[in-house]
Parts: C-alpha cells; sequence; structure tokens
C-alpha cells in the first residue's frame, strides 16, 4: 500500500476539502488556508478528451495556491488514449496524486459516460482504473457515487477499487439520481471502509466538526472530505482538527464572518475584472454563507438582489456587524430551511443577466 502525505496533525483522522467547480479554485484555496485548511486539496475536474489541454486557471490552482498542503488533480473522461496523455501532462506538477472523478451529477457530463455515468459500466472502470495504475506518476485516487440509479454495481466497483491497488477513496453517499438531495445513507461509507483496502473518506453533508465525528463513528471511515459546508464555514477543517483532539472549538462569530467576506472579495479580485463580474462570483460563494447567518434566510434573499459592490457589503454589515450582531455566534449548523440556490454544479442563474466577463 502506497503512502499519503501525511497529515497535518499525525494521528488525527484525514480532512479533505471536496472537488467542487468553479469554487474550489485558486483564490478560494488561498483564502482557506489562513483559516485552516484541510490536510489535502481536490481541484476541481480537468476535462480529458481529444482537443482537452490542462485547463490554465487549474493548473495555477496546483502552483499558487500557497498553503503547502499536498493537492490531488481531478480529472473526468473516458477515453484511455486521453486520460493517459492527460496523466503524463499532470505529471509535470507538483501533485500529490491523480483522481479520477466517478460523481458528477450534470446530465450533459454523464450522458457522454463521463463523471458518474461511469458507475453504470464497471467494464469500463476497470479499464480505466488498469490504466491509471499503471501509468500514475503519484497516487491514484478516487471519488465516487454508490451508484448511478441504485447501489447495483457497489460491489463490483468496490472489488475493482482493491483489485486496480486505488490509494485513496472518497465516497459521496448517495447516487447519482439522488443529486445532492435528502440525507446521504452513510451505511454505505460504513460498508466501503470495511470493503475497500485503501483509506476511505466519508463524503456528503458533513457540516460541522461535530457531524465530522459522528460520521466517523458510524461509518469507521478513515476521515471527511467536505465541500459546501468548508464555504460556509471556512474554520470547519481547524475546527475537526480542535474536535479530534479533544480540544475547544473555535466559535466564530458574525464580525469574524464580515472579515471572511472581505478575504473573499480580495481574493476574486482580478487585475481588470469588472465589478458587475466579480459581484456574481462572491455572490455564489456568499450562498453557501447565508446558511449560517439567520433562520430566516432575510440575508440570502437581500444579498441575492444586489447588483454593485457597494449594495453587496451594505447588506453584510448590516447582517453582520450592525445592531449588536458583530458579537452574536454564527451558527454551526447551516440553518434547516435557508437554502443555497443553486448547491451544485452548474451556471448561477444570476449570470446569464451579466455582461459576459471574459477574464
Ligand atoms: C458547486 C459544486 C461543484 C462541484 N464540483 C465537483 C467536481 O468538480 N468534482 C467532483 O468530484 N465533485 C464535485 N462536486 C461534489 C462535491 O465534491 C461533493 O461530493 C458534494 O458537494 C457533497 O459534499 P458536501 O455535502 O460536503 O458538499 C461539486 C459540488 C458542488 C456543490
Amino acid at each position: 500500500m502506497r503512502q499519503l502525505p501525511p497529515q497535518i496533525v499525525p494521528g488525527q483522522p484525514l480532512t479533505a476539502l471536496a472537488p467542487m467547480q468553479d469554487v474550489t479554485d485558486l483564490p478560494f484555496m488561498r483564502t482557506l488556508g489562513p483559516f485552516g485548511a484541510p490536510d489535502y486539496f481536490f481541484t476541481e475536474y480537468f476535462r480529458v478528451h481529444v482537443h482537452s489541454t490542462l485547463e490554465r486557471h487549474i493548473v495555477d490552482s496546483i502552483l499558487q495556491h500557497g498553503t503547502g498542503r499536498p493537492v490531488f488533480a481531478q480529472i473526468i473522461g473516458e477515453s484511455l488514449e486521453h486520460i493517459e496523455r492527460t496523466m503524463r501532462e499532470l505529471a509535470r506538477l507538483p501533485i500529490a496524486g491523480i483522481d479520477l472523478n466517478m460523481g458528477c451529477p450534470a446530465p450533459k457530463v454523464f450522458k457522454k459516460n463521463v463523471g458518474g455515468g461511469l458507475l453504470r459500466e464497471p467494464a469500463k472502470v476497470a479499464g480505466i482504473f488498469r490504466l491509471m495504475r499503471a501509468t500514475a506518476p503519484t497516487l491514484f485516487t478516487a471519488k465516487m457515487r454508490v451508484g448511478f440509479e441504485d447501489a447495483r454495481h457497489f460491489d463490483e466497483l468496490l472489488s475493482l477499487v482493491n483489485e486496480h491497488g486505488v490509494d485513496l477513496l472518497s465516497l459521496h453517499a448517495r447516487t447519482v439520481r439522488q443529486l445532492y438531495r435528502g440525507e446521504p445513507d452513510y451505511s454505505w461509507i460504513r460498508h466501503a471502509a470495511r470493503t475497500a483496502r485503501c483509506p476511505v473518506l466519508a463524503n456528503g453533508n458533513i457540516t460541522s466538526a461535530d457531524k465530522a465525528v459522528e460520521v466517523l463513528a458510524q461509518t469507521g471511515a478513515a476521515g471527511v472530505m467536505i465541500g459546501r459546508s468548508a464555504i460556509r464555514n471556512p474554520w470547519i477543517f481547524r475546527q475537526c482538527r480542535e474536535r479530534f483532539s479533544g480540544g475547544e472549538i473555535f466559535r466564530p462569530r458574525m464580525a469574524d464572518v464580515r472579515a471572511y467576506v472581505d478575504c473573499l472579495w480580495a481574493a476574486t479580485a482580478q487585475p481588470g475584472l469588472p465589478e458587475l463580474c466579480q459581484v456574481p462570483r462572491m455572490k455564489k460563494l456568499l450562498n453557501f454563507v447565508g446558511q449560517g447567518v439567520d433562520p430566516e434566510g432575510s440575508f440570502l434573499k437581500e444579498m441575492r438582489r444586489t447588483v454593485t459592490y457597494g449594495d453587496l457589503m451594505r447588506v453584510c454589515d448590516a447582517h453582520l456587524v450592525e445592531n449588536g450582531r458583530a458579537e452574536m455566534y454564527f451558527a454551526s449548523e447551516p440553518h434547516a430551511n435557508v437554502l443555497a440556490r443553486p448547491n451544485h454544479e452548474g451556471p448561477e442563474p444570476d449570470d446569464a443577466e451579466l455582461p459576459a466577463c471574459s477574464l
């Protein structure tokens, strides 16, 4: 069994930032670092097809994140020829490993039999695993869901994980058809953790350090992979480490969240990027932050209507700083009926109404 890179606190369960297209980019990775980096980062996926070249902005996230933590480069594709070529290109980068996406539920993706679509075809997965194991310059990891419509191929897929020596398996405990709805079924993670020879990361609705501890106890997984809750609460990986060591957990106040908003704004700025293009990017991130602000969702409602930087910051100040709010605690779990929309891969509806941003 190949060694995984050491975690920040030796002996603790692993923590990883889930790959999120258009979110876990360079600005977000840079922002997360000072709040408490995860043990491992996973990039947004590199598309692999006949004409593909490594997307520059994802390469930059590997080269310039500056957190000192290992990064796994995720790929999405199915052609052996083009996967092999992409792996040769990725081998030149300082990555800890290459991760295969077997979970993306976007119809335009799975209809091409890539991402979550691969889960319908274990024979194809076997071919890709064989190639990736033979040619991986470093570690070879996979991220998958329990199946496409149901878990009918799950055991076969886990056998392939063992047969082809996958080094780390991240498991989102839902099917592709379930998208992001409902509670994940963590019993599948327990099954995988018992069956797979490699460490398994539990993924899906790990919303807090307490939930991480609960899911680890329930599943016996080697660690947790956290996505949307790391956007809402960038302290979550630090809190996990504090919780795992039995220490006191840092509890952010609204003023801390306001400072986080400033960090996100500074990180998402690019020379020449017009304000009207930066605001929608910020709103995409604040969409998740809003789930911890107020149980009625007023922050989200007002935030979504803003167009300019000034308006956006006025809404942030009103909800996070003014009228004694600065000292209030930020919710440790997302408020139950406050939904981030959209909360998955795909274009932001607001973007359609805005000028094209070419940067
Ligand atoms: C906006 C967004 C983009 C995503 N992009 C990817 C991706 O590029 N690759 C991938 O494997 N999963 C992707 N996912 C799925 C997440 O990695 C993760 O499996 C899922 O969000 C469940 O974890 P969570 O409940 O902690 O967010 C994405 C999810 C979201 C919300």
